[in-house]
């Protein structure tokens, strides 16, 4: 098995997401989260608001048995 960032292979987390990269990253400024808010992140690779959780990380979770979720930062 040879490992390939853009392989949309069955041992791949990422199946979708900003396959024409080398590597996934994304920056958030906490500017960008409103004062006494949260953004809660995706850590599945399901959701199709990425990075952002959209609750897909459910439905993964019911189908395969993991218990995956979401990063939650909490701008307080
Ligand atoms: Fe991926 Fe919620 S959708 S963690």
């Amino acid at each position: 098995w040879i490992w390939n960032s853009r392989s949309t292979g069955k041992n791949c987390c990422n199946k979708s997401i900003k396959k024409e990269c080398s590597k996934v990253v994304d920056s958030i400024d906490m500017e960008d989260i409103a004062k006494g808010g949260k953004a809660c992140f995706c850590r599945c690779w399901q959701s199709r608001k990425f990075p952002y959780c959209d609750g897909s990380h459910n439905k993964f979770n019911a189908t395969t048995g993991d218990n995956l979720g979401p990063l939650i930062i909490n701008n307080e």
